[in-house]
């Protein structure tokens, strides 16, 4: 063998080093996502919190407003569906965990799950937590909270399945008062 054929690329090299081409391209477009995702627009931004104006929901009413693509409900409580709520102990409960992000690691007493300390307000996502469908409210179901038509979920007055296939109680995001007319998710 000469010098010179020692040197000159067989077709196993050429396909080696294409394959190593494309496998270089396709990781610098994967990584491009992922490093746009960490450096969000200033649009971005804005869109993942919202503030709410909640000076005209009444005491037993609903609120819907949509967040993130998915519909959140506020809710007004009346003194019947707080006291409903609070009477509840947590061996009646399917899901005894809060689900509420700003409280993680608590249970799923109506106090983990309300924003204020009387009880009045409460905020959660509004999708069903079996197959997603937006449950009907204002004291809907057996439960006098929200129902969910699709396979028969029934939510308490704190949003917490009671009955059906749901497995968890409906998520509570992340949701602070800003003043006393305002909240903000996210
Ligand atoms: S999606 Fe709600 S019960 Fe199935």
């Amino acid at each position: 063998m000469s010098h010179q054929d020692d040197h000159a690329p067989t077709r196993r090299d050429f396909l080696y080093y294409a394959t190593a081409g494309v496998g270089a391209v396709t990781a610098g477009a994967a990584v491009w996502p992922l490093a746009n995702q960490m450096n969000p627009s200033a649009d971005v931004r804005a869109l993942s919190s919202i503030r709410v104006d909640v000076s005209s929901v009444e005491v037993g009413t609903q609120l819907t407003v949509k967040w993130r693509g998915k519909p959140v409900f506020i809710r007004r409580r009346t003194e019947k569906e707080i006291a409903e709520g609070r009477a509840v102990t947590m061996d009646q409960l399917i899901d005894t965990k809060s689900e509420n992000a700003n409280k993680p690691d608590a249970d799923a007493s109506d106090e983990n799950r309300t924003m204020d300390e009387a009880g009045e307000w409460l905020v959660m996502i509004g999708v069903c937590t079996h197959l997603g469908c937006v449950p009907i409210g204002n004291n809907a179901g057996d439960y006098d909270g929200w129902f969910c038509p699709c396979h028969g979920s029934h939510y308490d007055t704190a949003g917490r399945i009671r009955k059906g296939p749901a497995p968890r109680n409906l998520d509570v995001p992340i949701a602070v008062f800003e003043d006393d007319t305002t909240i903000k998710l996210g």
